[in-house]
């Protein structure tokens, strides 16, 4: 065995990990974009995709990433140099940390709109919400996207600074029950009304006429995205996980629970869009305004409106913050491991890149609207620039990192240190060293070339 750095802060019980990783891989992701990923490349075809995706390639890189988190006792930059100090090494890992620093304040502008719906839920706006519009002229008044934005983010670093890791797993576990019993709840409802299966149809028999590359580049960048692959969090999180708990086990118990999630809210969603338009292409098009501008739609023609919004929008409340708080912990690792910083000091630096980055993104489609990138408003960009640019290097830097570096040999020995044999361990090895690295370049090289017009997909 090879000498190990000494323990640190560490998840409590067996499920403490489970639940955390789970928290932070469950969120906007599959609630708001799975669902309209799946609406708009394919339905049964994009979720087949995705499901094989998932279990190869998502599997592969939860174990491997889990694994160098135990393995080194670091957060991402750490973790990079622990094996060999070399510049390209490093650089990987600044990526896998930085990642993180930049989806943040986006996804917590998002997290602000569902708070502002929750709310208008809450007291009794419902047929506000569903009239049409709505969402158009809420995002562009930048006073109210800015002050919930702000409300979301006071409850992500309340968590991080009061919590520390026992915050994030305490919050997990009770958010993660409730959010299943929710989930089902509904689900069910949506699925029993009038013309609902052919929603369920669309969403679970693959139709291949509907299938593009489309599918395969959008499954993927869903995949690393639902899964919270190549942003540090799972190096970060492992780095808290005790030797004697199956890394296997745990990357198995995610992924199921993520997948899980992500289908349950395309069985909200979907069913309901068709019960309400009866599958208009239009309003399966709809893409990240599905959420905000087809479901308030929906349930307001369900009848029970405000109820069904109120548990809706908190599930995805809940959903949403943990993640974000998984996202802000990784951060604050990186700040502590790295720089020496207290929890305050870090709490504080993250205030300063939440606040300044979330800011454009939330006024980026009102007060800032004539400002783009490419094209794009600004957080539209920002989720580019994370998701499809940035994501698959990191994730191709830490491919070649295993590979080369730390050698694939002691992931195996890190993944079977609890004593249990290392089940997919052939899969593991062929991915990680051929399958990983070609697919993360072909797809980011698709992306890449989408958003510039070079190619039309
Ligand atoms: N996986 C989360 C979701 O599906 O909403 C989002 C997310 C969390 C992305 C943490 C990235 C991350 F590091």
């Amino acid at each position: 065995m090879n000498e190990r750095p000494g323990t640190r802060n560490s998840f409590s019980g067996k499920i403490g990990f489970v639940l955390a990783a789970a928290g932070s891989a469950v969120g906007l992701g599959n609630i708001w974009r799975f669902p309209y990923l799946a609406a708009k490349y394919g339905g049964g075809a994009f979720l087949l995709v995705y499901i094989i995706l998932a279990l190869s390639f998502g599997y592969t890189m939860i174990v491997a990433e889990t694994a160098i988190g135990r393995m080194t006792r670091k957060s991402p930059i750490g973790a990079f140099r622990a094996h060999g100090n070399q510049k390209h090494f490093r650089a990987g890992g600044w990526l896998n940390a930085i990642v993180p620093m930049l989806i943040m304040p986006y996804y917590s502008v998002i997290g602000g709109w569902v708070c502002k719906y929750l709310f208008e839920y809450l007291r009794g706006g419902a047929a506000g919400l569903a009239a049409d519009d709505y969402f158009g002229t809420f995002i562009s008044n930048g006073a109210s996207t800015e002050m919930w934005f702000l409300v979301f983010a006071a409850l992500v670093l309340l968590i991080i600074f009061s919590g520390v890791r026992n915050g994030v797993e305490r919050v997990s576990k009770i958010s993660m029950p409730i959010l299943i019993v929710l989930a089902l709840v509904i689900a069910v409802y949506s699925m029993t009304r009038p013309g609902a299966m052919e929603g369920v149809k669309y969403l679970v028999i693959p139709n291949f006429e509907n299938f593009s590359w489309m599918t395969v580049v959008s499954a993927m960048g869903q995949m690393f995205y639902s899964l919270s692959i190549a942003m540090g969090i799972l190096i970060t999180y492992g780095s808290y996980m005790k030797d004697d708990i199956s890394i296997e086990g745990a990357a198995e118990r995610v992924e199921l629970f993520d997948t899980s999630i992500a289908i349950l809210a395309g069985l909200m969603i979907i069913p309901a869009v068709f019960a309400f338009s009866g599958g208009d292409p239009n309003a399966l098009q709809a893409g990240p305004s599905l959420m905000f501008i087809t479901i308030p739609k929906v349930f307001a023609n369900m009848g029970i409106t405000t109820l069904v919004g109120i548990l809706f929008f908190a599930l995805v409340l809940l959903a949403a913050l943990t993640s974000a708080v998984s996202l802000a912990e990784s951060v604050a690792a990186t700040f502590e491991d790295e720089l020496g910083w207290s929890r305050k000091r870090a709490t504080l630096c993250i205030t300063a890149i939440m606040v300044g980055l979330g800011t454009l993104s939330s006024l980026g489609y009102g007060p800032l609207a004539n400002i783009t990138i490419f094209g794009m408003a600004f957080l539209d960009f920002f989720d580019f620039l994370s998701n499809s640019v940035m994501m698959p290097i990191a994730a191709l830097a830490s491919c070649i990192y295993i590979v080369r570096a730390v050698k694939i040999e002691r992931i195996v020995e890190e993944v079977e240190r609890d004593g249990a044999p290392f089940k997919r361990k052939k899969m593991f090895c062929f991915m990680i060293k051929y399958v990983c690295p070609i697919f993360v370049v072909i797809i980011l090289i698709s992306s890449i070339a989408n958003v510039l017009g070079w190619i039309t997909m």
